[in-house]
């Protein structure tokens, strides 16, 4: 059985293989690819692929391409997502569109798309048309969240139920999809392709659960990217929307004049809504809603029909995701 930390080791091996294949022109074409892909990142995505392939089988090589693919998949995304999010900071270093432009990372992102496609054209020809169908639904699905998430920029009051769609569109249905991927890989029954895919929405929406709470509690050092960057591009995370719920009149009224103010600094606007949320106990409430998906990701994992000595490593990585601060 493979660790994480080997999973981790493979995938970062290969990355670096790949990276020293891209051509040297044009360089600004594949300097920024080979730039996002060198800066770090957490590589979960690749790493679901490998475990929840070697769950079913003994051996991963089958389960490498399509993990790679996903990797540079996420990262283009990454690449488009900090020109709508406007960010320049991401895994500690300036963003793509911060250290070029956006046009090279529009175009440098496209790039990555098509890369991620011929990555999966290598996985066993048997498997391809199913790797293939889950891929697109879970890319056409990425879109769909991403576009949620600007419209919803534009709106006052987003429901919660709502917020649950779009972040499962958005982030939680790459990492269900990596785990479907890697269980096809490793041919694992219909049933618990499916039980793995559950598993991996629980944990995906958990994810970008804590990807919201870290947006305005965490460190920005640890985590890599500016702190309050979501209530300064107006966007209606989980903490935002349940504040608008929990708040009285008075607190409201704030809240709508601090978001949309124009008069007063993005890091005055960041503590503000900031102390608000600490008065309402936001940080308690979207641990406890991380606690409710998390224990339902478990219930799948546990249906899976496999010995459960071989889900340590499964258990264990959904557990640091839970915990972390980058
Ligand atoms: C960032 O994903 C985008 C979200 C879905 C929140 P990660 O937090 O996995 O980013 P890296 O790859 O580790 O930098
Ligand atoms: C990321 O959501 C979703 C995708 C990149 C598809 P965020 O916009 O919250 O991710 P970060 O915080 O920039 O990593
Ligand atoms: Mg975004
Ligand atoms: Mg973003
Ligand atoms: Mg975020």
């Amino acid at each position: 059985m493979y660790s994480i930390k080997e999973c981790r080791v493979i995938v970062e091996d290969e990355l670096l293989k790949l990276a020293s294949e891209f051509p040297p022109r044009p360089e600004r074409l594949f300097k920024p690819i080979e730039y996002i892909l060198g800066i770090g990142g957490k590589r979960i995505r690749p790493i679901l692929v490998l475990l929840a392939n070697n769950l079913f089988d003994d051996k991963i090589d089958q389960a490498l391409y399509p993990a790679i693919a996903v990797e540079v998949f996420h990262n283009f995304t990454l690449l488009h997502d900090d020109i709508m999010d406007n960010s320049s900071l991401r895994r500690g270093q300036k963003t793509v569109n911060e250290l070029w432009d956006d046009n090279i990372a529009i175009l440098s992102g496209d790039a990555m798309s098509i890369l991620s496609y011929q990555l999966l054209n290598k996985s066993n020809p048997q498997k391809l048309p199913y790797i293939l169908s889950e891929f697109n639904k879970m890319a056409m699905e990425v879109c769909e969240g991403q576009q949620y998430d600007m419209d919803f920029e534009e709106m006052d009051e987003v429901a919660e139920s709502d917020y649950i769609n779009m972040i499962r569109l958005k982030t939680a249905v790459l990492i269900a999809g990596s785990l479907k991927i890697g269980a096809i890989c490793g041919n694992a029954s219909e049933k618990d392709a499916n039980l793995i895919y559950e598993f991996g929405i629980n944990i995906g929406l958990a994810f970008q659960l804590q990807d919201d709470y870290l947006d305005i509690f965490g460190d920005q050092d640890e985590f890599g990217k500016r702190i309050g960057l979501d209530i300064i591009a107006r966007k209606k995370n989980l903490l935002l929307i349940k504040a608008y719920e929990l708040a009285n009149l008075n607190q409201k009224e704030l809240l709508h004049k601090t978001i949309n103010s124009n008069s007063i600094t993005d890091d005055e606007k960041v503590e503000i809504v900031r102390n608000l949320y600490l008065d309402l106990d936001l940080k308690q409430y979207t641990k406890d809603r991380m606690t409710q998906m998390y224990d339902k990701a478990m219930l799948s994992l546990e249906s899976i029909d496999v010995e459960v000595n071989k889900k340590t490593e499964l258990i264990s990585l959904a557990h640091s995701l839970f915990n972390r601060n980058a």
